[in-house]
């Protein structure tokens, strides 16, 4: 037993933390379909929602490849094919040209992911006689013939089109046809039949990932994200065999409101990814398995004692209980606990399976680099928050609300020093709505009773990705989530008080 042991710690490989580099470490392998999954690839699903690390890549990672296994054409946008900030100073603000900008960016997409969709047709290499495909193969000759310009060169310069006869010096009655043309897609309108009956024999799908990738919530980031949302689900209903797929960041989804309000009448194209804890334990015995062929047909109970020690049924000597109560329920979370405690053990020579002791030394560099993810995650909507934690440092685990509201307090006015672009936000806060903040970015975890839907025991402590629509104004007590506390050096409570979910 020992030797195998010791040689699987050099074989056991958890992957990668984020899908695009999972995907050659063998993510096809042990991915894990969803009811969410199989609904994106029936093309139910048109916009992906989940928080960071929860999934969304890995969704179109695998739609990707088994579209193209299926013979589809796919497109993928990457993020650097957007830059907001070249938008923003590209185009000019809505005040300076009154110019609704959402449905200009609905146009400008429409006509961009045509062109694009167009284009891919064309690199077809069997080439069909019909009638349709030289008609579409002959405007993209004559119109898109540029090498070497990015994949959205057609979105800007379509926006800069109509932001031309928007604001340009033009008549009245010239400027009014002239947008209705461009509104109305004139130039290639006339493909759209065409383009339908090219489809009739070839699928393609496009996905675009990572739109909160240099995110600014500006006016154009805004409308560019709407805009897009209404032209996907437009282009959607034009043919089955046209698929086209975005993820979003839950929080970015909820605080744009011209998309957010568009959405709710389309509720049923819309999909939140979220995991069961269930889930995340099969997440990682899947990653074993693959890696231990011997474990093939093992359950995944064994496969986690394969690699940590089975406890004696305590909570608090129960590897998966300890790593999962210190994640925010996301698999990029328990991939990075996982692969630090290989680390830790492989540092200190410790054989598997891991113990305890080598988990709560890895949890400090797991903690650490968690506690700045999320502050990175929030930067612009609540920038320097992550001084706001350190005021928390060294506290005990858990609050009274009296205490808690009492630390907000000194936040807010100054008592406790936080960062400087911290100040400026928290200057039209109340301790309420601090403590709020807190809970909604998963850095509190609020106190609810037995029975509550979301506890099984008798006294528990849930986070928002557990309880979304809990209140807290009502909540009694709080505490510091357990991923953030070995990054803060937080302190146990005092030991009479019963706090059953946190306790370790
Ligand atoms: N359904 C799944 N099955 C297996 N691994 C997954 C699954 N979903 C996500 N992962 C893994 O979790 C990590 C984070 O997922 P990713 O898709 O990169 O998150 P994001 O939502 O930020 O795009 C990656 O390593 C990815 O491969
Ligand atoms: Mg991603």
């Amino acid at each position: 037993m020992g030797t195998v042991a010791a040689q699987d710690k050099n074989t056991i490989d958890l992957g990668a933390p984020a899908a695009e580099r999972d995907i050659d470490r063998g993510l096809e392998h042990y991915f894990l379909e969803s009811d969410a999954f199989r609904r994106v690839l029936r093309g139910e699903t048109t916009v992906i929602l989940g928080n960071r690390g929860a999934g969304k890549s890995a969704i179109f990672q695998i739609v990707a490849r088994r579209s193209r296994a299926n013979g589809a054409r796919v497109i993928e946008l990457a993020p650097e094919d957007y830059s907001y900030e070249m938008l923003q100073r590209t185009m000019q603000t809505e005040e300076q040209g009154s110019w609704a900008k959402q449905g200009a960016y609905a146009a400008a997409w429409k006509y961009t992911l045509l062109v694009l969709v167009m284009k891919e047709l064309c690199k077809k290499q069997v080439r069909s006689k019909n009638a349709s495909e030289a008609a579409i193969r002959k405007y993209v000759r004559d119109h898109h013939r540029q090498p070497g310009m990015g994949k959205l060169w057609a979105l800007i310069s379509y926006l800069k089109r109509l932001e031309g006869f928007k604001i340009g010096p033009y008549e009245a009655q010239v400027k009014t046809k002239e947008l209705e043309r461009l509104y109305k897609l004139e130039e290639i309108r006339h493909l759209v039949p065409h383009l339908q009956k090219a489809l009739t024999d070839q699928q393609v799908v496009v996905v675009i990932d990572e739109l909160d990738k240099g995110w600014d919530s500006s006016e154009d980031a805004q409308a560019f994200i709407s805009g897009l949302f209404q032209a996907c689900v437009a282009l959607n209903g034009l043919s089955a065999n046209l698929r086209m797929y975005i993820s979003l960041r839950q929080e970015l989804y909820e605080n744009t409101p011209s998309l957010y309000e568009d959405a709710q009448k389309h509720r049923d194209l819309i999909e939140s990814v979220s995991w069961s804890e269930a889930d995340l334990r099969s997440l990682i015995a899947r990653r074993i398995r693959y890696s231990l062929p011997r474990l093939a047909e093992a359950t995944d109970e064994k496969c986690w004692n394969a690699l940590f020690a089975a406890g004696r049924g305590t909570r608090r000597d129960d590897a998966f209980r300890y790593i999962v109560d210190r994640t925010l329920h996301r698999p990029r979370e328990m991939i990075l606990f996982c692969t630090q405690c290989l680390h830790t053990a492989g540092e200190r020579r410790s054989p598997l399976p891991l113990r305890m002791d080598t988990i709560a030394l890895a949890e400090f560099e797991y903690s650490r680099g968690r506690t700045h993810d999320v502050a990175a995650e929030q930067r612009f909507q609540y920038p320097d928050v992550l001084s706001v934690f350190e005021a928390f440092r060294g506290q005990v685990h858990t609050f009274e609300r009296r205490s808690l509201e009492y630390l907000c307090l000194e936040i807010i006015t100054g008592e406790v020093t936080v960062g400087a672009r911290a100040r400026r936000w928290l200057a039209d806060y109340d301790e309420d709505t601090l403590i709020d903040v807190l809970w909604k970015i998963g850095f509190l975890t609020a106190e609810v009773a037995a029975g509550t839907a979301c506890t099984d025991g008798p006294l528990t402590f849930v986070g928002h990705h557990q309880a979304p629509q809990l209140d807290v104004r009502n909540v009694r007590r709080f505490a510091i989530h357990p991923m953030f506390r070995a990054c803060l050096g937080t302190r146990e409570v005092d030991a009479d008080i019963p706090c059953r979910r946190h306790g370790g």
